[in-house]
């Protein structure tokens, strides 16, 4: 049982008997079906004194119910001056009449009323006229209150969104100018290297595309939050460059063992120098309690790229990282065969002929299991009429 508490009902009827019969039938508490309430009705004889005690203000009922006997024009007045002031607009107007009159009703509906009444009450059909007219505006008043608040909630999630997509953006320029700053950074250091992270980015992106689209790796896929970030990042990973002695970074013959040691380093360095960037860095720029990268992070994944992209599969000749086959990060596996298609066919590298894009295919699948993943072997023969094209759009331009 709902209880409804306490309903006002201001009537106004010049009629004394009539008044004192609708406060009697209008009085006390009742049940109707679900729900409990107490009636309590004033009674005014004039539109005057009604307005009286509105105009006072201590006095807002919960419902109206007018007997306007006299002519049409003060019926008119009466319900249009209570449906022009706001504080009483939304309250339910019954008319109470002694003849029924259907176009007078239309009329009063038309003005607002909600429902009609007929003297002499039948105290059983008034109470159920009252109740299901105020049970009506209580509903009302609810879904208003509901749809009000609706609509706080709905903007300020909207709010909390625009702030959302406004920090991601941020977020995301802040990464591109961190990856664009190591990349120009490298690049004055070694353009050859500068230009060799721009081509084998989107060498990467032509293959992690067909592997996503073949369904290899698809778990590894699935936990990445950004693909683009997550290739963009990639563009870091010989970064460790910049620690290399120009001697050897610069050196126009190839290398010799020891400097070839040396030149190694610059995968653990690079991982060395991103790592303490964000240990550094990120925390302030992204506003981060916990500066230890971790998956997601584009950094985290940079690091990755960078220490692993020259472990070998068998783990025979690769960077002494002590790790093999899927034990390597998948970063590193991915990155290791298109940063040799690169090293092999650009024609940039001072020191030796670039191979045909033919004769480094074919190396490249000549190692498939032993230095590279056999997985990411079988993508990049799917691949390789793609990069044969843009290769020859490159040179073209
Ligand atoms: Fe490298
Ligand atoms: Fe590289």
């Amino acid at each position: 049982m709902t209880n409804l508490g306490e309903q006002k009902i201001l009537l106004l009827d010049g009629n004394f008997k009539d008044g004192n019969d609708c406060k009697r039938i209008l009085g006390g508490a009742f049940n109707f079906r679900d729900y409990s309430l107490t009636f309590s009705c004033m009674v005014v004889p004039s539109e005057g004194e009604m307005f009286d005690i509105l105009d006072s203000g201590s006095y807002i009922p919960n419902l109206f119910l007018l007997a306007l006997e006299s002519d049409e024009t003060d019926c008119h007045q009466v319900i249009g001056k209570l449906k022009s002031n706001d504080r009483y607009k939304n309250i339910p107007i019954i008319l109470a009449a002694r003849e029924r009159d259907e176009d007078k009703e239309a009329a009063g509906f038309e003005l607002g009323a909600v429902d009609y009444v007929y003297k002499p009450y039948n105290e059983a059909v008034l109470r159920w006229r009252v109740f299901n007219q105020i049970l009506n505006s209580a509903n009302n008043l609810k879904i208003k209150t509901l749809t009000h608040q609706k609509e706080i909630l709905f903007n300020a999630m909207n709010a909390n969104e625009e702030l959302f997509l406004n920090t991601k953006l941020r977020e995301k320029q802040l990464q591109n100018t961190i990856i664009n700053a190591g990349v120009i950074s490298l690049t004055a250091r070694d353009e050859c290297t500068g230009r060799h992270v721009d081509r084998t980015y989107r060498y990467l992106k032509i293959l992690v595309e067909k592997m996503i689209a073949k369904g290899y790796y698809k778990t590894e896929f699935e936990g990445l939050t950004d693909q683009e970030m997550f290739l963009k990042s990639a563009r870091l990973h010989d970064i460790g460059k910049i620690a290399i002695s120009d001697l050897i970074l610069n050196k126009d013959k190839e290398l010799d063992d020891i400097e070839k040691e040396l030149m190694k380093e610059h995968a653990s360095k690079g991982a060395e120098m991103i790592r303490s960037f964000k240990d550094k860095h990120e925390k302030v720029l992204f506003d981060m309690d916990d500066a230890e990268p971790k998956p997601g992070d584009f950094l985290y994944h940079a690091a990755r790229f960078a220490e692993y992209h020259h472990e070998q599969w068998d783990s025979n000749d690769g960077y002494p990282s002590e790790k093999n086959k899927n034990e390597i990060p998948f970063e590193g596996r991915l990155l290791a065969i298109v940063d040799v298609y690169d090293a092999l066919v650009a024609k940039d590298r001072p020191y030796r002929e670039a191979w045909s894009h033919e004769k480094a295919c074919a190396h490249i699948e000549g190692l498939d299991g032993i230095q590279f993943d056999p997985m990411i072997v079988a993508a990049f023969k799917e691949i390789e009429e793609d990069l044969k094209n843009l290769i020859m759009e490159e040179t073209a331009i």
